[in-house]
């Protein structure tokens, strides 16, 4: 008889072989980037990479239309519960078996059962089922198959046993097999309190898929009925290690014990707020260690908002520990250490893991830092004028500006006694901030886009888009709005002077849109012309041209010629399909972890971001361009097209999460090396961009690069300033200019020689001096003192003739005074056998405050800056009596 799985890995794998017997494929958990479906975020179920042979729109690649995997998940629904809970978790791991219009209810319950009590072996007392409300034929397959007891068979609503992924796509009633963990205590006598209280755990769901939920939330019958089960690893674990809690089963533990060992914290305790911090650090650093092996790096939407968020999240949560060090950056090699062997992806990235965890750690512990200061001051401010409430708008400001969050706001209110902030009032302030955000437009300088264009846009016909082909274009008016300060207001006509967004018919002018900037270019009529400024969407379907009228007038019931400026148009072109290039060539260069994330082409150069974790070596940025030119070389033909995006994708279009796409989409292929969907515009044949020329690459955040480059008429216009700048200076030196290399090296070398020169003379100067100064020097209270100005020597100067006075002197104070190009300079030595008296630094803070200066240094010397070059002789002539005053 085979031993009961216990460990996570022992269950994972008898899941895994227990469906392979019955002819599943295993296949391998996908990313938690979902890669072909643009609509969801992160991988939530087993059953998301499946979602096509669901919906009957590919066929499933194998003979028998079954599988079965253990799948990497990401929930973000109950992120504020993770860690005050046994159960709730951001990552975890699920598995489960599917069939694509193969097996249903029948198997699906027979195998589960078969699973649960014959592997498993869970005692059938223990075991409860829900089924969907009116599913009697559930219910019977359940009473064969199990012989479960009627009353342990529950009929539950749609909120428990409908499963639907999100808003749209695959769904339908499931089954959920429960176990009661605690049997000893007697018979369940409810199952929804015994639910409700965790002495019933649901550890697996059958879902029987037979629906496509559409956008109008109507359930659209799917072309065969299917099985989608999925039973979360953590709880499993946890029934069959017979531990009370997903975080003490061996698939976190190890993390939970290491968390208390580095923060001293006391391994079993399992009630304190300590104990839930340190289940918030495991689970997000769990999630942290998958996500940024899937490729996510943080930042402030999307995926990467999500692992900021819990990033720091998890932080907070050190801090509560009070540890101010990183420390989620040292815990990574922990969790790659235990999931390495089912995910080995972990292991070849955990370098790249542990360094973008550390850069986001040591920027949010610097902020909260920072915070925690200017908290403090507030709240002394706030004491002292007497305010006993922390005004809830200067805790948002902490917030909003510099990430501080609430509650470490109110933790530090409540450390002092003090009320909390309105939880409220906060929130009003932040809801206010979001309006703010979705109102601000940056397109043509105006604050904001009126609802004028929705109303617009319902009443009018869609600008009809004829950029793609043409740069002219003879239109009709849709709508001439005038804008008056900040005021839009639709007229009859414009005349000189007056700026105004026209709406045409058709037009030529691509609107700003995928980084590709808006067009200019010119919109004349019979009477007058308008130059197009700028060009951008002004709603779903209309296109709006940002003019200012240069002569006459427009009416809105002419005719209209619409001109794209064409030598820009063509330099913005050659750039957007140069960055398609780039892009390409470094993910050749650089891996396919690398993609674009924001990019600006526009006519003067292109500039892209992407996410990459360390600088790109200069060889390889030429490599980058090297191989890109080598394509505008081969002078390919470009092919665009619309199609599905499921299509696109099956060719292999690259397309970005930050993008939005439609069922619709447009493929930009360069063939046989790139292959993007793109909206924007595109040369003929790669040939047409000249030449591309890397001119910057740059940090702009942590795990995000930024490219810029010229192409065409900007890459010949490059050369010729690099060339103009090179025969300047070779102009000046009055050589050729391919001598300026040798002749640059000699220069360096005669500047060095006379560096040392230079310092040779500046020591006998000093010398010399110091032989002058002596003879001036006065006794203060027994001691000697040398005071001078010196202007002539610097800093470095100053500091060696105080060193020789000292010698000379052998006991005795120096204090010297400098003012050159209006630097203020002091300097105080003071003999050793003196510092016992008098000490340097204090000595210069009274000298140098005379000319509005301050500085310090050693009890022996120290040095001073000064503000007032004119009070220089003043403070030396007081130096005496300072030193008459300090002298002890
Ligand atoms: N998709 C279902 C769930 O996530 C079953 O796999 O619960």
């Amino acid at each position: 008889m085979a031993a009961v799985p216990t460990t996570a890995d022992e269950i994972r794998s008898a899941y895994l072989k227990f469906f392979k017997a019955r002819r599943h494929k295993v296949v391998p958990s996908s990313s938690l980037v979902p890669e072909n479906d643009p609509t969801f975020l992160l991988a939530n179920a087993g059953m998301n990479q499946f979602k096509p042979y669901f919906l009957g729109t590919v066929p499933f690649p194998h003979e028998v239309p079954y599988a079965t995997s253990c799948q990497k998940c990401f929930r973000t629904g109950d992120l504020e519960r993770v860690g005050y809970t046994a159960r709730h978790h951001t990552f975890f791991e699920m598995l489960g078996n599917f069939s694509f219009g193969g097996y249903f209810k029948e198997d699906a319950i027979r195998w589960a059962w078969e699973f649960v009590s014959d592997v498993l072996k869970i005692e059938k007392n223990r075991l409860w089922v829900s089924v969907y409300r009116d599913d009697d034929e559930a219910i019977a397959i359940w009473q064969k198959a199990a012989l479960l007891p009627s009353e342990r068979i529950v009929r539950l609503g749609e909120e428990d046993n409908f499963w639907t992924m999100g808003p749209t796509g695959p769904c339908g009633p499931c089954s959920e097999i429960y176990v009661d963990l605690t049997p000893e205590a007697g018979p369940v006598k409810d199952f929804a309190t015994a639910a409700e209280k965790g002495r019933l755990l649901e550890i697996w769901n059958l879902v029987f898929t037979q629906f496509d939920r559409q956008a109008d939330g109507s359930l659209k019958p799917l072309p065969k009925p299917n099985i989608d089960t999925g039973m979360g690893l953590e709880r499993v674990a946890s029934v069959m290690q017979k531990v009370p809690s997903n975080y003490e089963t061996d698939l976190i533990k190890p993390l939970m014990d290491e968390v208390a060992r580095m923060f001293h914290v006391d391994p079993n305790d399992f009630v304190s707020n300590q104990y839930t911090s340190r289940k918030v650090i495991s689970d997000h650093l769990r999630a942290t260690t998958f996500l940024i092996a899937d490729g996510v790096l943080p930042s402030n939407e999307g995926r990467g908002y999500v692992l900021r968020r819990i990033l720091r999240r998890a932080i907070r949560h050190g801090r509560r520990l009070r540890y101010s060090n990183p420390f989620m950056s040292v815990l990574v090699p922990v969790v790659v250490q235990k999931m390495a062997c089912i995910y080995p992806v972990l292991a070849e990235r955990q370098s790249h893991i542990v360094n973008v965890v550390l850069a986001e750690e040591e920027r949010f512990l610097k902020t909260l830092d920072d915070c925690e200061e200017r908290l403090s001051q507030m709240i002394d401010d706030m004491q002292r004028a007497g305010i006993q409430n922390f005004p809830a708008d200067k805790a948002f400001e902490l917030y909003d500006t510099y990430g501080y969050p609430l509650d470490l706001t109110q933790d530090e209110l409540k450390e002092r006694g003090l009320p909390l902030v309105d939880v409220r009032a906060f929130e009003a302030a932040m809801e206010a901030q979001r309006d703010r955000a979705r109102s601000a437009w940056s397109g043509s300088g105006e604050k904001s886009l009126p609802n004028l264009y929705q109303e617009l846009n319902a009443r009018l016909a869609p600008t009809v888009f004829t950029g793609y082909d043409s740069m002219a274009e003879k239109s009709k008016f849709l709508k001439i709005i005038r804008v008056v300060d900040g005021h839009h207001e639709e007229v009859p006509s414009i005349a000189e002077g007056d700026y105004a967004f026209l709406i045409l018919d058709r037009t030529p002018f691509y609107a700003e849109k995928g980084g590709q900037v808006g067009d200019k270019g010119t919109i004349s009529t019979e009477t007058g012309v308008a130059d197009v400024l700028d060009t951008q969407v002004l709603s779903e379907k209309l296109i709006g041209h940002w003019c200012l009228v240069t002569q006459g007038t427009l009416a809105s019931t002419q005719d209209a010629e619409a001109k794209v400026r064409e030598s820009e148009r063509r330099a913005i072109i050659r750039n957007h399909t140069a960055t398609h290039l780039l892009h390409a060539a470094m993910r050749q260069v650089l891996g396919t972890h690398v993609h674009q994330a924001g990019s600006y082409v526009g006519p003067d150069r292109l500039r892209f971001d992407f996410t990459h974790f360390e600088a790109v070596r200069p060889e390889q940025l030429r490599e980058m361009e090297t191989i890109a030119n080598r394509k505008v070389l081969e002078n390919i033909a470009l092919h665009k097209e619309e199609m599905s995006f499921l299509d696109a994708k099956k060719k292999g279009a690259l397309a970005f999460f930050s993008e939005k796409y439609g069922e619709r989409v447009r493929v930009v292929d360069v063939p046989g090396f790139s292959m993007e969907l793109c909206g924007g515009i595109h040369v003929n044949r790669t040939g047409d961009i000249g030449l591309i020329k890397i001119v910057a690459e740059n940090s702009v955040a942590a795990g995000v690069r930024r490219l810029e480059a010229v192409t065409g008429e900007g890459a010949l216009a490059r050369f010729r300033e690099e060339e103009a700048s090179l025969q300047g200076l070779a102009q000046t030196l009055k050589i050729p200019e391919k001598s300026l290399g040798t002749r640059l090296d000699g220069l360096l070398d005669e500047l060095k020689d006379k560096d040392r020169e230079i310092s040779v003379l500046k020591t006998k100067l000093a010398g010399n001096m110091s032989g002058d100064l002596l003879s001036k020097k006065q006794d203060v209270k027994v001691a000697a003192l040398v005071v001078s100005r010196a202007d002539e020597l610097d800093s470095e100067g100053l500091r060696q003739l105080t060193d020789q006075l000292k010698d000379k002197l052998g006991s005795g104070v120096v204090v010297l005074g400098s003012a050159k190009d209006g630097k203020v300079a002091f300097i105080v030595g003071v003999t050793k056998d003196l510092t016992g008296r008098i000490k340097a630094g204090d000595l210069i803070k009274k000298v140098a405050q005379v000319a509005g200066g301050g500085g310090g240094g050693r009890p022996d010397m120290a040095q001073a800056g000064g503000k007032d070059a004119s009070k220089v002789d003043e403070a030396l002539s007081k130096a005496a009596s300072f030193m008459g005053e300090l002298l002890k």
